[in-house]
């Protein structure tokens, strides 16, 4: 049991939740099971403030628990870690399941219209709302995500998600071409409007910045000087921004940027890779891109369903998994390019992809991806993706015979693994009972 409560606490700021618990301490792609997965068939996480103090067996815990903690218990129900979405289009929610295109036909014809109506700041703050509610029901607690290139279009998500305490990542998309007129900025806006967005929002609560120019083709060389630029200024800002998706899109890249070899290299050339940095998608990746991407431990994060809509291609997840040359790897939903805002739906579209490449990824790797594993990615795990003490109380409650059909199905698995695996094929939004963020119920179901 991990333990962190202090003799003089009176009891008054703590709380507790009660189940089945499971976290990860490791890597279930490097190591064995007992390694790295700690299971409790009754444990308790205990926290104090929000913060997690202690978690263990229910036995252990609360004997160090004054009688009077409120605890919220909820028997036979799955209880991990807050899940993490590490790509993600807040104003595309408008336009998911949009019909008929691959990447840049989909972009002019649905995304670049949507994205327009984020000028007006009453839109902006519903959809901001709207979308942090469907994250907390779906059981995400972090995410990092892009805005548009409005400024009003940031304060109103970091608004909505400080008021709901989660951990959100996310910026002021840069573009300065190739795109609709009311959608550019310059180099000189990009810099002025992202700095001062960076002074109001980046640390403040759960707030954390993302400098965002969108893809290669929407920014001139000056404005990748530019995000460069903001980078030195502010070097603990994230970079968000996508990477070989699409074929068309790379050639298109080949041709903007004729004096680099690759389309990462554009990046690399920018001091845009690194740790902090969150590319979307690189399917489509060289040899040399590959081995930049271990060489400085650029994040890529796999958005299977976008992946399988769009018609983009299959990403080698298994080649971020090679012992002594990994890649930091996290899961993204991708919306509005991706169909689901449910991680869990995600990794069953991740196992399906690993399939079609005649590979495999078992549920403890999937789970691990959407909590300690998006942690690591994200360098975030100080604070977040496990239930080691210190950590914040973010939490997902899982009802794993949430349908009849689940309950049917579940009669028949043998052990966690066939649990699990079975509620990320089967499951989606309907198994998530309640989800807490440093502490706090920010959602129940019904
Ligand atoms: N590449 C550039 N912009 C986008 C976007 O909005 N979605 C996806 N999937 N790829 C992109
Ligand atoms: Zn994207």
């Amino acid at each position: 049991m991990s333990k962190g409560l202090t003799d003089n606490n009176t009891g008054e700021s703590l709380t507790a939740v009660r189940g089945r618990l499971l976290w990860f301490t490791g890597n279930p792609f490097q190591q064995s099971r007992s390694d790295c997965v700690r299971y409790e068939e009754d444990g308790i996480i205990l926290m104090d403030k929000g913060k997690i103090v202690a978690c263990g067996a229910a036995s252990d815990v609360s004997e160090q628990m004054p009688e009077t903690v409120k605890i919220d218990h909820f028997p036979n129900r799955l209880i991990m870690p807050g899940f993490i979405d590490a790509h993600v289009h807040y104003p595309q929610v408008q336009i998911m399941g949009a019909h008929g295109e691959q990447l840049l036909d989909w972009l002019n014809k649905y995304t670049f219209i949507a994205e327009k109506m984020y000028a007006d700041t009453d839109h902006a703050k519903a959809n901001a709302q709207f979308f942090c509610d469907e994250l907390l029901k779906n059981g995400t607690t972090t995410a990092a995500t892009f805005c548009t290139v409005h400024p009003q279009s940031v304060d109103a998500l970091f608004s909505a998600a400080s008021k709901r305490n989660m951990t959100m990542i996310a910026g002021k998309v840069m573009m300065d071409r190739n795109a609709p007129d009311r959608l550019l900025d310059t180099p000189e806006l990009a810099y002025d409007q992202s700095s001062a967005l960076i002074k109001k929002w980046h640390g403040k609560g759960r707030a954390l910045y993302a400098l965002t120019p969108r893809f290669a083709p929407c920014c001139t060389p000056e404005q990748l000087m530019m995000a460069q630029a903001l980078r030195g200024e502010f070097p603990d800002v994230y970079v968000q921004s996508h990477l070989c998706e699409n074929l068309d899109e790379i050639a298109w890249v080949d041709e903007l940027f004729p004096d680099h070899d690759s389309y990462l290299t554009v990046y690399d050339h920018y001091g845009l890779t690194g740790p902090r940095s969150l590319y979307g998608h690189g399917i489509h990746l060289k040899q040399a891109e590959w081995q930049s991407l271990i060489d400085r431990q650029t994040t890529v994060v796999h958005c299977p369903t976008s992946n399988m809509f769009l018609g983009s291609g299959l990403f080698d997840l298994e080649r971020t998994q090679n012992a002594g040359h990994e890649i930091p790897v996290a899961i993204g939903t991708d919306v509005g390019a991706g169909t689901s805002l449910s991680l869990i739906k995600t990794l069953s579209e991740a196992y399906k992809v690993a399939q079609l490449r005649g590979a495999t990824i078992t549920s403890l790797q999937a789970f691990y991806m959407i909590t300690l594993g998006g942690a690591c990615a994200l360098d975030l795990d100080k604070n977040i993706g496990s239930f080691d003490a210190g950590k914040a109380g973010d939490i997902v409650v899982l009802n794993p015979k949430a349908t009849a059909l689940l309950q049917h199905r579940m009669q028949y698995v043998e052990n966690l693994e066939d649990e699990l695996f079975v509620l990320m094929t089967l499951g989606d939004d309907r198994i998530i009972e309640a989800t807490y963020t440093e502490g706090v119920k920010q959602y129940a179901c019904g």
